[in-house]
């Protein structure tokens, strides 16, 4: 899939001049599955991503930084649960071997490519991925309708109606997601790509397993609620809905499926002592979150808007 390239090429000036070919592509360049490198889309602490040129499709390459190099972020929180198939693999991982880091090291950077696989197939709205080769995610080029790159949800103005019906497709996006088992355990609106048909969920290193995680239930309901505050500034009302908290209730049931369409209300069941008291751990959670943001906020009234930095930090 993939844009194709511009007709008229030298009016779409982004796309039109290849820069030098970055030593970490190279080998993809040599084994034919690049042939051009035209722009960066972003570097950061744990991955370069650029536009890229296959043939007569545009793509997307996202090369991962080396683990020492980008600092595991709470590593350990998100690799629980995590398949490791082999089980010397599995024994290395566990001992400090240097055979063992590497290991690590692979299982992290496998994971966005096997939670893009997987969603891809469940029919989640994500880049399809392309390939997986020296470090670097070949992936669909997102872009919008006029095939330049889709902007991101935290740039976009909207009005209340599309926030509701964007928020809803979300919503059912992460239900998708989580009955097939998965948890994007980092979802903002930096993470979110928006094309003509709507919101395209990107970034997902850190996905997690719902059914094998500890911190599965509070990391969903950290994705929903960042999701309901961001949709809540364009559509005050969605403030005061409880998807996330509705839909882990649903799953830890087992009655959530591919297309259950929720309420958005979650009523506690008397009967589920388990469930009423995570619940409350979840509240005390947001609780202490909501004090975070406000002190920041506080702190930083005079200052333009950045992104917020518990995004990255993966607390909770
Ligand atoms: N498939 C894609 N299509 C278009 N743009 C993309 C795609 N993947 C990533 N991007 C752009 O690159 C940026 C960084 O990618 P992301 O996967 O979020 O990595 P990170 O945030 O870890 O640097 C995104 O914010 C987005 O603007
Ligand atoms: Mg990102």
């Amino acid at each position: 899939m993939g844009a194709d390239l511009p007709a008229e090429a030298p009016s779409k000036l982004p796309y039109s001049f290849p820069m030098k070919i970055p030593a970490r592509l190279l080998p993809l360049a040599e084994d034919g599955l690049i042939d051009e490198v035209l722009r960066p889309l972003k570097s950061g602490k744990e991955a370069d991503v650029f536009v890229v040129r296959c043939g007569a499709e545009l793509r997307c390459a996202k090369v991962f930084k080396e683990a020492n190099v980008r600092g595991f972020r709470q590593a350990v929180q998100y690799q629980e649960g995590r398949s490791v198939r082999n089980s010397r693999r599995a024994r290395a991982m566990n001992k400090r071997t240097r055979y063992g880091q590497k290991e690590q090291e692979k299982a992290w950077l496998n994971a966005e490519v096997d939670a893009l696989y997987r969603l891809a197939e469940a029919g989640v709205r994500v880049p399809q991925p392309l390939g997986f080769t020296d470090g670097v995610l070949l992936m669909e080029l997102i872009v919008d309708s006029d095939g330049s790159v889709a902007p991101r949800l935290d740039g976009m103005s909207l009005s209340p109606d599309q926030a509701r019906a964007y928020h809803a497709r979300i919503i059912a996006e992460i239900v998708r997601m989580l009955a097939a088992g998965l948890i994007h355990g980092d979802l903002s609106e930096f993470n979110v790509l928006v094309d003509q048909a709507g919101p395209v969920i990107i970034d997902l290193p850190q996905a997690v397993n719902a059914a094998a995680n500890n911190s599965a239930a509070m990391l969903l309901v950290r994705d929903v609620d960042r999701m309901r505050r961001y949709f809540g500034r364009f559509a005050p009302e969605l403030l005061t809905t409880e998807y996330g908290k509705e839909m882990w209730a649903r799953y830890a049931a087992g009655t959530l499926e591919a297309d259950t369409v929720l309420s958005g209300s979650y009523q506690p069941a008397q009967h589920d002592v388990n469930l009423g008291e995570l619940m409350g751990i979840i509240d005390a959670a947001r609780k202490e979150e909501e004090q975070r943001l406000a002190r920041m906020r506080a702190d930083q009234s005079d200052q333009p808007d950045e992104p917020d930095p518990s995004y990255e930090s993966g607390e909770y």
